[in-house]
């Protein structure tokens, strides 16, 4: 395969016969120069916490808080954050997990920046291009990192105000070092006023470092508006759907409230969830009996850059597997990318303007929520069955064991990107690549 992989690459590159583009540094920053139109700081601090569940916990959160302050901004405006490290030894960085900026705005440890060291500053800058929910944490060892609290939600509001008023709730969902004890978790009951007729849109982020969360809507029909934040064409209505959201992806769903209480249910605990009703009373619906929902075929096909029929100019696959071995001294389960660990995993090599399809391949007994940095790819293809619903664009698919994805992207945001599993634990445990630009 990788023979072929070769030759297929070199008779692309001498058909189209581009002359290099030099990539220079002004592709790789945010804009360097103009006013922002929103600042924020971030200041990575150890602090004792209270979480939801009542149990304190010696965190590292980013403002003193888990998690850390919600980065709200509108789409187009310019973007600073100044990330200030106070007393974390291990260092840490911001990563804006999901938007696609400029390659040296993306906060990667090791790849991208170094790591901020305590007493130390680093100005990030970007425009905010895509509208949709997204997160940040930080990148220097993402594993520790994210366990210890040092994430938060960073939303991009549409340029333009909706016509009535959204009740607009972000429900981050995350364990404590996978012990069930929570934040905005399963184990908290959250009661919520909301008047009938409001629009409401729920953001779900599971900024979890090793479990998928799964959230069942009780009470209204809803639609799943966007994934990983990017909208939907058309969404279908839906009941009794569980939602099931890998580490690091975002689904948005959407309804209107009715005269009726509606419940979130998270994680399938009766204990715990949202529940949303006109005067903030009522008991907590029976969750009935539902179907998984599958993006696959859900909402209408739209226009896209290139489908399952396109000339692709790249081809990969990665087989996702996992074995017994050794890995920085320890033995256990390694976590494997075409039978390598990092940093002996395939490096992805395209040029500006590719486009090129990667095929995952699940031969493991556990599930893989594949992230890849700076790109947002198309699922074409699963298990064979083509994507026959509204276009699915992922930064976060979740690969299960024996599931083939056949996905694409645009190689069209030039630099060196990360691509690992978002089970950051995989991920530490090899599971991780680079894709990079010639
Ligand atoms: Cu959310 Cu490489 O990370
Ligand atoms: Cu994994």
């Amino acid at each position: 395969a990788d023979m072929s992989m070769h030759n297929h690459q070199s008779s692309m590159t001498a058909m189209n016969g581009n002359s290099a583009k030099m990539i220079s540094i002004a592709d790789l920053t945010g804009p360097r120069e103009g006013t922002p139109d929103r600042h924020f700081t971030l200041t990575a601090q150890k602090k004792t916490v209270t979480l939801s569940s009542g149990k304190t916990v010696d965190a590292w959160t980013y403002n003193g808080q888990i998690p850390g302050p919600e980065l709200r901004m509108k789409e187009g405006e310019l973007i600073e954050v100044t990330l200030m490290n106070q007393d974390i030894e291990q260092g840490v960085t911001a990563h804006w997990h999901g938007l696609d900026v400029p390659n040296a705005e993306d906060g990667v440890a090791g790849a991208t920046q170094n790591a901020v060291m305590p007493g130390e500053t680093y100005t990030y800058r970007f425009r905010a291009e895509q509208v949709g929910t997204f997160w940040y944490h930080s990148h220097q060892d993402s594993r520790e990192a994210v366990s210890m609290g040092l994430f938060g939600a960073l939303i991009v509001e549409p340029r333009t105000e909706p016509l009535q008023p959204v009740k607009d709730i972000t429900v981050m969902t995350h364990r404590w070092k996978g012990a069930s004890i929570a934040i905005g978790d399963s184990d908290q009951l959250e009661r919520m006023t909301i008047a009938p007729g409001t629009p409401v849109r729920m953001r779900l982020i599971n900024t979890d470092d090793w479990v998928n969360q799964n959230y069942t809507l009780v009470g209204t029909h809803f639609e799943v508006a966007a994934i990983d934040g990017t909208e939907l064409n058309k969404p279908d209505v839906l009941t009794n759907t569980r939602i099931v959201v890998p580490t690091g992806g975002r689904y948005d769903i959407t309804f209107i409230m009715p005269e009726r209480p509606v419940y979130l249910n998270v994680g399938e605990n009766r204990n715990g969830g949202i529940l949303m009703s006109s005067d903030g009373s009522g008991n907590v619906p029976e969750t009935p009996k539902t179907v998984d929902f599958d993006p696959l075929s859900y909402g209408s096909p739209a226009a896209t850059p290139f489908d399952a029929s396109s000339r692709f100019d790249r081809e990969f696959t990665l087989i996702l597997d996992n074995k017994l071995g050794i890995y920085n001294r320890n033995f256990d389960f390694l976590y494997t990318l075409n039978g390598e660990v990092f940093p002996n995993a395939p490096m992805f090599m395209v040029k500006e303007g590719d486009i090129v399809k990667t095929t995952f391949i699940n031969r493991g007994n556990v599930e893989h929520p594949m992230h890849l940095h700076g790109h947002h790819v198309l699922v074409l293809s699963r298990n064979g069955k083509p994507s026959t619903g509204s276009p699915w664009w992922s930064d976060t698919l979740n690969v299960l064991p024996g599931e083939t994805y056949e996905v694409a992207f645009v190689a069209n945001n030039p630099g060196l990107w990360m691509d690992h599993c978002h089970n950051l634990v995989h991920a530490a445990a090899g599971m991780s690549m680079h894709l990079m630009y010639e």
